[in-house]
């Protein structure tokens, strides 16, 4: 039985007078009870999650996971679920690091369970990792394994947070794609199960190991920018062609989350990076946001332009927005602007914005702006104006794996650092850079924008999943320890 917090009741909800007149082009009410998925496979979803509560006190037992070390492993063995897009690349490029085992591969579609298994021992001269993949509960055979430290979960959203506690539950590490999850009560579930197993939890947010992502940071931890004040993040990137996947990968089950859903559904890719440069979790907090959605018309003229009349796709009636705007206020009293559009036709952006009191940089394309060198809206520094900077500021994580992760490939290298980054950590004891905390965080934009939207972009509260540590703990430590 849907439950909502008190403070976030059907009735708090509405603003008074306004039941009547909200037209975001989603039934509110419905959805928010949760109103079965249109099409394949999607659970039952709401806006807050089932039950939601936006803050919890820790159960009894379990303890922070801040910081967590684990005994450094001499060799990392791994598991990988779901070898779709996404999961293919990361066993390929799991497969060249030192250290790594591949034990292990599970999809419950047999083509690419295969393609992926022959990949390993073609391509990579390894022995067959055992397959899994009789049904969509066969990843739990394979956790019932004692000799499997790691499982990582590129399947769909949908898939992450029952497979992630699962894995967590069975004493292995969980690696989940992002979203990590889109209700407020996942991700506190997702927080609680690390906490109570100690074992990591982490988001593969893959963009904050981009190389201008790490320019960035380490110029933030160098002073470059003064105190910071705003950012601005964002997925921009005209997907629709995914649709015309019905059988089976991504669009088949994407294509439902734009029809059930009205709000910031990816912001992970562009928010990770800014949170980190803001110590979000380390210092400073998100505090609440507020969240719009435009009309929605591209993804039903794409359909109607694509597939012949009376193809299912042309019957869908889409809630999500084509352009959807978020603003994030932190504690420290940041703005962060966030913009979500996988539909209409505009060049690729993650906007990738930061700025401080001594100076901004401006991604896509990449400007920035100094105090007193180059500064001011008439002068900036851009394409070889830059290379003093990355001369001086270049990230020590890519000075030392950046020819590497050229030649593995991988959204321009950064899927590489990642990997080879968490492979680094567990086989040296080290923290990872991005713990469940800042998973639950970023991702818990998605669900609170749907309330936004629904409630003419009425602010929203963000859990604080960390339980007060925001206040103590220390900074990332810029990942030098490589
Ligand atoms: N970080 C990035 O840059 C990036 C890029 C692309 C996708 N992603 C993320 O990766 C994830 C997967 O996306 P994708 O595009 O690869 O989708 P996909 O549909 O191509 O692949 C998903 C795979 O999971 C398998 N699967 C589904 N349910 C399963 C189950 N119960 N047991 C075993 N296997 C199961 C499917 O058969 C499929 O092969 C998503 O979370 C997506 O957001 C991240």
């Amino acid at each position: 039985m849907f439950r909502l917090p008190s403070y976030l009741s059907l009735d708090s909800l509405l603003i008074p007078g306004e039941s009547e007149r909200h037209n975001e082009g989603v039934k509110r009410r419905d959805f928010l009870i949760g109103a079965g998925a249109t099409g394949a496979g999607l659970a039952a979803s709401n806006v807050l999650g089932m039950g939601a509560s936006t803050q919890k006190s820790r159960p009894s037992g379990n303890k922070s996971v801040a910081g967590l070390k684990v005994p450094p492993m001499e060799k990392v063995r791994v598991a990988v679920i779901g070898v779709g897009a996404r999961g293919s690349g990361h066993v390929s490029q799991l497969c060249q690091i030192d250290g790594v085992e591949m034990v292990a591969i599970c999809d419950n579609h047999m083509p690419t369970l295969e393609r992926s298994i022959n990949n390993v021992v073609k391509n990579h001269h390894r022995t067959a990792p055992t397959a899994y993949g009789k049904d969509k509960d066969d990843y739990k055979r394979m956790l019932d394994r004692k000799d499997i430290d790691c499982v990582f979960i590129a399947t769909p959203w949908e898939e992450h947070v029952r497979m992630a506690v699962d894995a967590m539950n069975s004493g292995k590490h969980a690696f989940t794609e992002v979203p990590a999850a889109y209700t407020v009560d996942d991700c506190w579930k997702l927080v609680d199960t690390a906490e109570k197993t100690q074992r990591n939890c982490m988001m593969m947010e893959n963009v904050c190991y981009g190389r201008e992502e790490l320019l960035i940071l380490n110029m933030v931890r160098n002073g470059v920018f003064g105190d910071l004040i705003h950012g601005e993040a964002a997925y921009i990137h005209d997907l629709r062609s995914q649709m015309m996947e019905i059988e089976h990968g991504t669009g088949s089950w994407r294509t439902y989350h734009y029809v059930k859903r009205n709000g910031n559904l990816y912001p992970t890719h562009g928010l990770g990076p800014v949170a980190q440069y803001m110590d979000i979790n380390r210092g400073d907090a998100f505090d609440y946001m507020v969240s719009i959605g435009s009309q929605s018309e591209s993804r039903a003229l794409y359909a109607a332009a694509n597939f012949p009349e009376g193809h299912e796709r042309r019957t869908l009636k889409f809630a999500c927005a084509d352009m959807n705007t978020s603003i994030i206020k932190t504690k420290k009293g940041r703005t962060i602007m966030v913009q979500w559009d996988e539909q209409l036709p505009r060049p690729y952006s993650r906007l990738n914005l930061l700025s401080g009191t001594k100076g901004c940089w401006s991604g896509y394309p990449d400007r920035m702006a100094l105090e007193g060198k180059g500064l001011s809206a008439e002068e900036w520094h851009e394409g070889d104006g830059l290379k003093p900077f990355y001369d001086k500021h270049e990230h020590p994580l890519f000075k030392r794996m950046g020819e590497e992760a050229k030649r593995n490939g991988g959204h321009g290298g950064m899927d590489f650092i990642m990997l080879w980054r968490i492979i680094y950590c567990l086989r040296n004891g080290l923290p990872l850079d991005q713990d469940v905390y800042d998973g639950a965080a970023w991702s818990v934009v998605a669900p609170l924008s749907e309330a936004s939207v629904a409630n003419r972009g009425r602010s929203m509260d963000f859990p604080d999943f960390t339980r007060g540590e925001w206040k103590t703990r220390a900074p990332l430590d810029n990942m030098t320890n490589a």
